[in-house]
């Protein structure tokens, strides 16, 4: 069944991050902690060094005192900073709210320059270099029908991340947008079965992603292996939209 992108801190907690995970849903992101701490005891590890948090990410002063937390609780600032909240409020463009134009760029472009920002300040005030990695779109690429609000906040994702790359390179922080296409996931699963099926049909390699082959991404993104890579952005799509 659908799961979140949640295999994105299982990746980076098997690289040997700590992982903090952060949800305006709390006990989501309880949850994620909890997944965590039990593949690490299965593996005969000790488990518990990972943290979950709530805040909203729309929201300056929630963001701010999120970051003061997790740099309290693991006493440095996070080197990988993944930003992955988003939301949907479709509709076409003739009868778009502009309550539902806000709420959707609120959470998918300012809550990724709240964070974006608020994890910069705090490395290069403490002279650490850092990973930042933001979830886009392949939508805000190339548009989809009745997603302007969406296209339009993953399109200012991209445009935002290599901006930050340009200033934050010399502070040794890399900035990279991952673009995925349709992946299997809660966000995707309300889609009505003929549109599903229809994309299906579009994507050169036949099927959905699985969250995985996002975090995969992700997790090379925020490795030494990408250490000369940054302003980038990664199309995860099965080659849809080439
Ligand atoms: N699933 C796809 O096909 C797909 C494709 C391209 C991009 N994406 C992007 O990937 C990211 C993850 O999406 P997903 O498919 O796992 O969706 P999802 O709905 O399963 O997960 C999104 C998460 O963001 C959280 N969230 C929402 N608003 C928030 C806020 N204001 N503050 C903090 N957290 C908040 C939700 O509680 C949820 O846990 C999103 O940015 C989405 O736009 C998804």
């Amino acid at each position: 069944s659908p799961r979140p992108l949640s295999p994105i801190p299982a990746r980076r907690a098997e690289g040997g991050a700590t992982v903090a995970a952060c949800d305006v849903d709390g006990t989501a992101a309880q949850e994620t902690v909890r997944l965590l701490d039990g593949s690490r005891r299965e593996e005969g590890a000790p488990g518990g060094n990972h943290a979950a948090f709530q805040a909203d990410v729309s929201e300056a002063r929630a963001t701010r005192r999120l970051l003061e937390k997790v740099q309290a609780s693991f006493s440095r600032p996070p080197s990988v900073v993944v930003s992955c909240a988003g939301i949907t409020r479709d509709e076409f463009l003739l009868h778009m709210s502009e309550d539902d134009w806000d709420q959707v760029i609120d959470v998918n472009l300012k809550g990724i320059f709240l964070v974006t920002q608020a994890a910069a300040q705090a490395l290069v005030s403490s002279g650490c270099h850092g990973s930042i990695i933001n979830i886009s779109s392949i939508v805000g690429k190339v548009g989809n029908i009745g997603q302007i609000n969406y296209a339009a906040s993953k399109a200012g994702v991209i445009g935002l991340t290599q901006t930050a790359a340009r200033e934050l390179g010399r502070h040794g922080i890399r900035c990279n947008s991952v673009l995925p296409g349709f992946i299997a996931t809660p966000m995707t699963e309300k889609m009505p079965q003929k549109v599903k099926d229809k994309v299906t049909g579009m994507i050169p390699m036949g099927h959905w992603g699985n969250p995985e082959d996002v975090a995969d991404v992700v997790a090379f993104l925020a490795s030494e292996d990408s250490g000369y890579i940054t302003g980038a952005s990664v199309e995860v799509t099965g080659g849809l939209f080439m």
